[in-house]
């Protein structure tokens, strides 16, 4: 969603950087971009806004020469009013004032028709022109002081959002400001940059601070002048130095980040499952307090958004029966408007890839207020949102994920949930030490089951043709693998825009076997489990009514090609683990489809990376 960039550099253009900066926020998801820097040739502010890629813009602002030394920039996601240049950010009040916004101010109708009646006039539908003009107006009114306006400004907005704003009249300061939106600055030599995500400056620098909600900052080149927090305090915020590789930003030689994240699994993977392998099982690896919190807990609930649910549900099936632990998985958006039953001996786990997702939050905020005291933020994103917010926290060490399509998040969320479900069943006296060597053998191959999973790519090239010329799929599992056909539905939808369902497989038969003909290929994810011979009995169903059936196995369950029937097996047994190296393939399977049809592979039509609006 939005990125917002911004620089002060004493002695260079801020140009270079804030349109490297917004290509770097590109994967985010956005529909236009635009920046706008102080002219010192012209003394003015100038902009310069488009709708589309990032490159148009940029090709705009070479034409017109735009320098600076400082400036701000925004890649923008639709949200109030449509796509349209007079949309797109900075906006500008009176060639006086100018800002770039993430966020919802959710007050913003009040505010703008407070404003309107004081004679401001709007040229946009969004809800950002109204921190404009509010700035404008307290900057004018109450002694042209830019942080002061600032301040006053944002204390009556209402929603979560992440600003920062230029003054004509002072070009050698920025303020910004942070409620609830992801928001950074950093150093450079006589330089200051800011932005929303870390990517945006690590080309340029890696001494970060992060700011914290209620904070409101006066930089000059000479970096924060002034910092107070939510009560007005003064404070300061550590410098930290980001360990995120310039590499792991880059394509370096695959077509799309998709691809690269999908072949970085063997690696992501290994690196997460360290964390158990060579710290143990045991609950400090979730944090100090993990200890007397994992001992008094009695039951979980999960809390996650779209693909990051997927991984919560697939958790829920190694909590139950691995920790012997009640576990419950719920929809953030759903659960954030429920009345809920409270329970303080229950832990509430999130899991998200970006720790920024706007509905997951809320679902964990409102958990907090209606009494649930612990809370575990599994997540991928150092120092975002959900695991600052949590009582505990454990990052994946999946690396930068730039695909919109999250892939490597995922499986390293399931080697974390499933580390949790050994750690917490060790604990609560379930795994014996036979079973935890058994476990940590479990991870150790995992990283090899993945890779040769990976090889069975050529395979699912060919599956893929038949697949993109369908209308649409369905996708069936059991047990722990039906997640995993739901995460393999979620992924044909989004890369290839053909619709796609998934169900357990038991549950054909009470509906969707309706929808079975010839033109309906059915994915089966059928590894050699308990359930195994039930799902047969479930594929003789579809088979019975003429449709096709596309069977991912492992080498064992002796499925047999036949007319109507394709099978690709794993080459080995996975066991416990199986649903992580399953998963590839369902990746792989999109992701060849939609090479087929042509779709935007890392930006899919209508999707964000990191979703910060409601
Ligand atoms: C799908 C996908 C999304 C995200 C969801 C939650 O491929 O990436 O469904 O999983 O928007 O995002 P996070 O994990 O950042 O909370």
């Amino acid at each position: 969603m939005c990125g917002i960039v911004g620089a002060i550099r004493a002695h260079a253009n801020v140009v270079d950087f804030l349109t490297d900066g917004l290509k770097r926020l590109e994967y985010r998801g956005y529909d236009s971009s635009g920046i706008a820097v102080y002219s010192e040739s012209e003394q003015k502010i100038k902009r310069v806004r488009r709708v589309g890629r990032v490159a148009l813009m940029e090709e705009a602002v070479k034409q017109k020469g735009l320098t600076g030394h400082i400036g701000i920039g925004h890649t923008r996601w639709a949200t109030h009013g449509g796509v349209t240049e007079p949309n797109a950010h900075p906006h500008i009040s009176g060639g006086l004032i100018s800002v770039v916004h993430n966020g919802i101010i959710e007050n913003f109708e009040a505010e703008r028709t407070r404003l309107e009646a004081l004679g401001y006039e709007f040229e946009s539908q969004t809800d950002t022109e109204v921190i404009a003009h509010s700035v404008r107006h307290e900057y004018e009114n109450n002694g042209k002081d830019l942080y002061r306006a600032v301040q006053t400004a944002c204390s009556r907005f209402h929603g979560a959002f992440a600003i920062a704003v230029i003054c004509h009249d002072d070009p050698a300061h920025m303020v910004v400001a942070r409620m609830g939106c992801p928001l950074l600055v950093a150093f450079g030599d006589e330089e200051v940059f800011i932005a929303s995500d870390v990517s945006a400056v690590i080309a340029f620098t890696r001494k970060v601070t992060y700011l914290e909600d209620g904070d409101i900052a006066l930089l000059s080149a000479n970096g924060i002048d002034m910092l107070l927090d939510k009560n007005g305090d003064k404070t300061e915020r550590a410098v930290k130095t980001s360990e995120l590789s310039l590499a792991s930003l880059e394509l370096g030689g695959y077509s799309h980040f998709m691809q690269k994240e999908i072949y970085e699994q063997p690696k992501a993977v290994a690196d997460t499952a360290e964390i158990f392998l060579d710290g143990g099982f045991v609950p400090e690896n979730f944090g100090e307090h993990a200890p007397e919190i994992f001992s008094k807990i009695k039951s979980i609930k999960i809390l996650a958004c779209g693909t990051s649910y997927y991984s919560a549900l697939t958790g829920k099936y190694w909590l139950e029966s691995i920790a012997r632990i009640r576990t419950d998985v719920e929809i953030a958006s759903e659960y954030r408007y429920r009345d809920v039953i409270a329970d303080p001996d229950e832990l509430i786990i999130t899991t998200s890839q970006s720790g920024e997702t706007l509905d997951t939050m809320e679902a964990l905020k409102y958990a907090q207020a209606q009494g649930h005291e612990c809370s575990l933020s599994i997540c991928n994103v150092l120092e975002s949102a959900l695991p600052r917010a949590s009582t505990l926290a454990i990052y994946t060490r999946a690396g930068a994920e730039i695909g919109v399509a999250s892939t490597k998040a995922f499986t390293t969320q399931l080697v974390i949930l499933f580390g949790l479900a050994v750690t917490l069943g060790k604990l609560r006296g379930h795994v014996s030490d036979d079973e935890l060597t058994g476990y940590a053998d479990d991870l150790r191959q995992l990283p090899g089951s993945i890779q040769h999973a990976l090889n069975l790519e050529p395979q699912l090239a060919v599956w893929a043709k038949e697949f993109a010329t369908k209308p649409s799929a369905l996708y069936l599992g059991r047990g722990i693998h039906y997640p995993i056909a739901l995460e393999g539905a979620l992924k044909l939808k989004e890369l290839t825009y053909i619709h796609a369902e998934a169900y357990p497989a038991g549950e054909l038969k009470h509906g969707p076997l309706a929808l079975v003909d010839e033109n309906m290929p059915v994915v089966v994810i059928a590894p050699n489990d308990k359930l195994l011979d039930k799902v047969k009995a479930n594929m003789q169903e579809v088979g019975a009514r003429g449709g096709e059936l596309f069977v991912l196995s492992d080498l064992d369950s002796d499925f047999a090609e036949t007319d109507g029937v394709h099978v690709i097996r794993t080459p080995r047994h996975i066991g416990v683990l199986s649903p992580i190296v399953h998963t590839i393939a369902v990746q792989l399977l999109s992701y060849h489809v939609a090479l087929v049809r042509g779709t935007d592979v890392d930006k899919p039509r209508n999707l964000a990376k990191s979703v910060t609006v409601e």
